[in-house]
């Protein structure tokens, strides 16, 4: 079923996305000449991806998801923007890299894929955007055959609410927002209106483990994807505040196995 808040969020996407392809940031020439986007922390916990199968969940223009082809991965890309998806194939057949990219609102994509997953990967300000999260931990419970993994790497909860004084720890919303900066091209003004939602700590690990994955970690960090001020330096793809470790933890990392039955 459409969730109208979600489609409202795919044409910001799509407005977006034509700002992110262009942007240094994202990398896509270095991309195209053999670089790998994925980071240090995704690469250390999910370990060996020759030979397997990954489903990657809103993945943008399937950088991250091609860098896992790369790898030896077989994978899938999914992501609400057909911009992105446009992008993401682009990109699949200029590097002649084999993967599957479909446009789909991962709340509605049971029944869009036949296969089942050795991995499903979602990273880097996702959770955000999804107006349920039982349903979501559902569609990956799913799509992951029995002892496959998770891998879910994103802000920290505790970020926004810490950061921005109309957001609350406890309440879900939807959060709208208009005007908003884009957090690549700081001089662009977003014109379309963002939805987005504020999920609990324990909200995400009850939906995985509801959905009948169980836990392996869970890890909190005192780094960034990216820079929150103009002053933070970069170390390894990475930002950190000049003045030492920030006050509450920026991003964490969970990775959960579905049980056999
Ligand atoms: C910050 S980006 C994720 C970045 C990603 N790690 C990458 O590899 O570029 C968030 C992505 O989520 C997508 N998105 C937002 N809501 C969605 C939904 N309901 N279903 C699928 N994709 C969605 C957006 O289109 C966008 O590409």
């Amino acid at each position: 079923m459409t969730h109208q808040d979600h489609e409202k969020n795919r044409t910001a996407w799509n407005e977006m996305v034509e700002i992110h392809f262009r942007h240094p940031d994202y990398k896509v020439k270095e991309f195209l000449q053999g670089a790998s986007t994925l980071k240090s922390i995704e690469l250390t916990e999910l370990g060996e991806v020759k030979g397997k199968s990954l489903l990657h969940l809103m993945c943008q223009f399937g950088l991250d998801t091609l860098s896992w082809a790369r790898l030896g991965a077989q994978v899938t890309g999914v992501d609400i923007s057909d911009k992105s998806i446009a992008y993401a194939k682009m990109l699949a057949e200029q590097t002649g890299l084999e993967a599957d990219f479909i446009r789909a609102d991962i709340l509605d994509l049971k029944g869009r894929i036949d296969n089942k997953f050795d991995i499903v990967y979602q990273s880097y300000g996702t959770l955000c955007w999804l107006s349920d999260l039982d349903k979501w931990a559902e569609v990956v419970a799913y799509y992951l055959r029995p002892g496959g993994v998770l891998h879910l790497i994103d802000f920290h909860p505790i970020a926004v609410p810490w950061e921005e004084k109309d957001v609350s720890y406890f309440k879900k919303g939807p959060y709208r927002y208009t005007n908003n900066v884009d957090y690549c091209d700081k001089d662009y003004i977003i014109k379309n209106e963002l939805v987005e939602w504020q999920h609990k700590l324990s909200d995400i690990i009850n939906a995985v483990i509801d959905a009948g994955l169980t836990v392996i970690h869970l890890n909190e960090f005192d780094k960034s994807c990216s820079p929150k001020e103009r002053d933070w330096y970069e170390k390894d793809g990475y930002y950190y505040p000049p003045s030492g470790p920030p006050r509450y933890p920026l991003m964490f990392s969970l990775k959960a196995q579905k049980r056999n039955k």
